[in-house]
């Protein structure tokens, strides 16, 4: 292809994954001497926020809620990615305008969740590198439990968006586990909204203690990639309350955020972005948010609605958006007040920004120090879903003979935006290595080969190139039966790693990656078959962003260790476990189904297209479309404990190389008036020291209103407890855990009745259980009545009761 033909399908490309991208914009002056010489003006931080705001032109105003625009891919040099600024920080996502005559810097904006994303080259020059640390995927901090280990990730991470000069990170995402096929779970925690919001917070709390921002992200019910910038979400309130919205709330309320990034999707019929009720009635009104909100890359579609709904700015910006903004204010359909209003919010927040207060910044992260927080999280967010036979820790088995692709190119975290640009990813060969394990050189020498092959006949290709028409993983090696029972013989132990990834762009398949490919399914037989026929141990590790089928194979792997996307650390991390230098200690935040089919939203995903509404063509073709959550409340755990679905391996499951007892649950009151204690000893009753995630539910009395079995209400990670030794672990609860929202009355409410506690070490085992009466309804909030579907929605129903 020559070049101009080259850029002209990258340009159609970029806008069929941003169909609403007009033209890039020019980009910014440099600020100080022109700022210099205009001395008399008002000057922003020396002058309030009204005097800056009353001396600005409404080209100006118009200029600062539109970033700074998007640098077509094509353009020299090439940045990496998807967002590309080529100004203060190259391979960042974005930039806003500068006004240098009133002292207002243009800020930076870079992704994103599990490490930061910019370009680690500049001008071809690998002298000095900006690589960022790749830290775990969001779906294993969540496993690890501990909000106060997520908190030391986002102060180490944190610390590199400051030294490499950005001001606001785009992360953290939030978006609940709807399905397992979506293809951005990786980025995200959780299927349940407590744990999704208190990661968040705490992800947050620590990025920003650094003093920079975060956007978290995406705002709201973003739970795919299929069709997810025209998708209509048709959503019930009461879903929309308790799952979608829950986790931001909580991550508002308890971190808030500098900045809040909405979603592409629709929400019962209006883009999220253009939704006032969303941005201005909950977010802000109800929540009490106080930063600003940004679009997502090309999100919605009314650049005055997105003003008018309190979408502060709009990323990464076009020069025909500010000018519609001129316009609307010109001809009276936009008032400025509300622009005024939008630039307030967004000053407020450059008056924090590094950029604002002149921040020499290093390039000069500490990388040795974050790798390390890496690989402890790491470390604690992996789970062990079984160990028959005490399969592991590994005892003597130093020869290992070891399969998978992914054993030897293992994958660090998930593409897209998601993923970052690190100096290294440690393989498990490598980890191995590191920790005196001997991986056999046949089986070595093959995968090598075969992979390398692989490698020559798909050469890279670019970003652009890659999300059109995404290279397909390497076929899992099919090593063969000689060599494995050979190997049988020769080794202690097989290791047999399965892989997958996923991104932006994407929702997953089942064939081929929800469920083993049919050379991964027979390399399970025969690997299990040949080392069972030597009285030696499979052990299967699963290198992986999302969930996977199980069932059907895991009863030939004698250990199984889910080890997620662990970050550049990987192999490391994946070693300590395998060794028994660290125990593992993470559990599922999120639900390993026996099969697809029990999966609640499985009849409604992705949703249903409209191909005869479609606008444009070839690459400008955009088909509507729509997905209705008829699952209501009942997502993940919600649904499989309530409707007695037995999954692959439960939410709140995970196994330890220790044992844990729970004893003395106590609470502090048998009635409840706005706040109830719940205590409980655990003792570790195994032979070396761990660490226990402990979960508590509330059973609540249903007595008017439909509710899960059990719902998580609380949640603690013990300290590293020796053999014999015990922590008394406790855990307060309010009248607003108790509530579930009322859409006929647009309030939470907590019903009278009884109430049961359980704490347990998962969903289904539960240790202790204790109850506390209600004698009387409490309403614990008055909500506004909004973003009500317009269709009716065949929701679920507990079988319970009917209500
Ligand atoms: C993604 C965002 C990301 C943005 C900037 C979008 O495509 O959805 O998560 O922050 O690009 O790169």
């Amino acid at each position: 292809m020559n070049v101009s033909l080259q850029i002209t399908v990258m340009k159609q490309i970029e806008r069929l994954r941003f169909p609403f991208l007009l033209t890039a914009s020019v980009l910014i002056p440099g600020m100080s001497a022109l700022a210099q010489a205009e001395k008399s003006l008002p000057q922003l931080g020396k002058n309030s926020n009204k005097e800056i705001i009353a001396a600005m032109t409404l080209e100006e105003k118009a200029k600062l809620v539109v970033g700074n625009g998007f640098r077509m891919p094509g353009a020299r040099p090439q940045g990496p990615t998807i967002g590309q600024t080529e100004e203060k920080v190259p391979g960042a996502a974005g930039t806003t305008f500068a006004i240098p005559r009133l002292g207002i810097p243009s800020i930076v904006v870079a992704d994103g969740p599990a490490g930061l994303r910019i370009q680690p080259i500049r001008n071809h020059d690998s002298s000095k590198t900006y690589y960022a640390t790749a830290f775990p995927v969001a779906t294993l901090l969540a496993s690890t439990w501990d909000t106060a280990l997520v908190k030391k990730v986002g102060v180490a991470f944190g610390s590199e968006v400051h030294d490499y000069g950005v001001d606001i990170l785009l992360a953290p995402a939030l978006n609940i586990h709807r399905n397992p096929l979506g293809g951005r779970n990786f980025e995200y925690y959780s299927e349940d909204p407590l744990i999704a919001g208190r990661m968040t917070s705490a992800m947050v709390n620590g990025i920003e203690s650094n003093g920079v921002g975060t956007s978290i992200k995406h705002y709201a019910a973003n739970n795919q990639e299929s069709n997810r910038n025209t998708v209509n979400t048709i959503i019930s309130e009461r879903a929309l309350r308790e799952i979608y919205l829950k986790g931001f709330e909580i991550a508002v309320k308890g971190s808030q955020p500098w900045t809040v990034m909405s979603s592409y999707n629709k929400i019962n019929g209006t883009y999220a972005s253009e939704e006032y009720d969303l941005q201005t009635t909950i977010l802000r009104k109800e929540w009490g948010f106080k930063g600003f909100v940004m679009t997502d890359w090309f999100g919605g579609k009314n650049p005055v609605e997105q003003m008018k709904a309190g979408n502060d700015l709009l990323m990464p910006g076009s020069p025909q958006q500010s000018q519609r903004i001129i316009d609307a204010v010109n001809h009276d359909s936009l008032d400025v007040k509300i622009l005024d209003e939008n630039v307030n919010r967004i000053l407020n927040i450059i008056l924090q920004s590094p950029s604002f207060k002149n921040y020499k910044y290093s390039d000069k992260p500490d990388l040795k120090k974050d790798a390390e927080v890496s690989r402890m999280a790491a470390e604690e967010g992996m789970v062990l879903l079984k160990n028959d036979g005490s399969a592991l820790p590994l005892k003597s088995q130093k020869k290992v003979a070891l399969f998978g692709n992914t054993s030897y190119d293992i994958i660090a975290g998930g593409t897209g935006s998601g993923d970052v640009n690190k100096a290294y990813t440690i393989s498990l060969l490598q980890g191995l290595a590191n920790a005196g394990y001997a991986a056999d050189d046949e089986v070595k020498q093959q995968y090598a080969a075969y992979l390398a092959d692989y490698k020559t006949k798909h050469p890279k290709k670019n970003f652009f190139e890659e999300f059109m028409n995404p290279t397909p993983p390497a076929p899992e090696f099919e090593a063969n039966k000689d060599l494995i029972n050979k190997k049988a013989d020769e080794s202690d132990v097989a290791i047999f790693t399965i892989g997958r990834n996923a991104g932006e762009g994407r929702d997953r398949k089942l064939e081929n990656d929800y469920y083993l490919s049919d050379a991964e399914k027979q390399l399970v037989t025969n690997i299990a078959d040949a080392f069972h026929a030597k009285n030696k141990k499979l052990i299967v590790v699963l290198n992986i962003g999302g969930v996977i089928e199980v069932t059907s194979w895991r009863d030939n792997a004698d250990a199984i260790l889910l080890a997620w996307q662990p970050g550049m650390e990987a192999g490391n991390a994946i070693a300590d476990i395998l060794s028994g230098k660290a125990n593992p200690s993470g559990k599922l935040a999120t639900t390993f189904p026996a099969d697809y089919k029990d999966v609640p939203s499985a009849k409604n995903f992705p949703g249903k297209e409209h191909p005869e509404q479609a606008t444009g063509n070839g690459f400008m073709r955009q088909v509507p479309a729509e997905v209705t959550y008829e699952e209501g409340i009942y997502v993940g755990y919600r649904y499989y404990n309530t409707f007695n679905i037995s999954p692959a391996y439960e939410f709140g499951y995970g196994l330890s190389y220790t044992n844990f007892d729970y004893s003395n649950l106590k609470l502090s009151s048998s009635s409840f008036s706005n706040k109830i204690t719940a205590t409980i000893a655990i003792k570790n009753t195994g032979k070396v020291a761990g660490k226990e995630a402990v979960q508590l539910y509330i059973s609540a009395p249903a007595k008017t209103l439909d509710k899960p079995s059990e719902e998580l209400k609380a949640f603690a990670k013990t300290k590293l407890l020796q053999p014999g030794e015990s922590q008394t672990v406790s855990f307060d609860i309010d009248a607003a855990d108790l509530s579930s929202f009322d859409t006929n009355r647009e309030s939470w409410i907590a019903e009278a009745g009884t109430y049961s506690i359980k704490v347990g070490a998962s969903s289904k085992n539960i240790k202790q259980t204790a109850t506390f009466d209600l004698t009387k309804e409490i309403v614990t909030e008055k909500d506004n009545k909004v973003l009500v579907p317009q269709t009716e929605i065949n929701e679920l129903r507990s079988q319970r009761k009917a209500f």
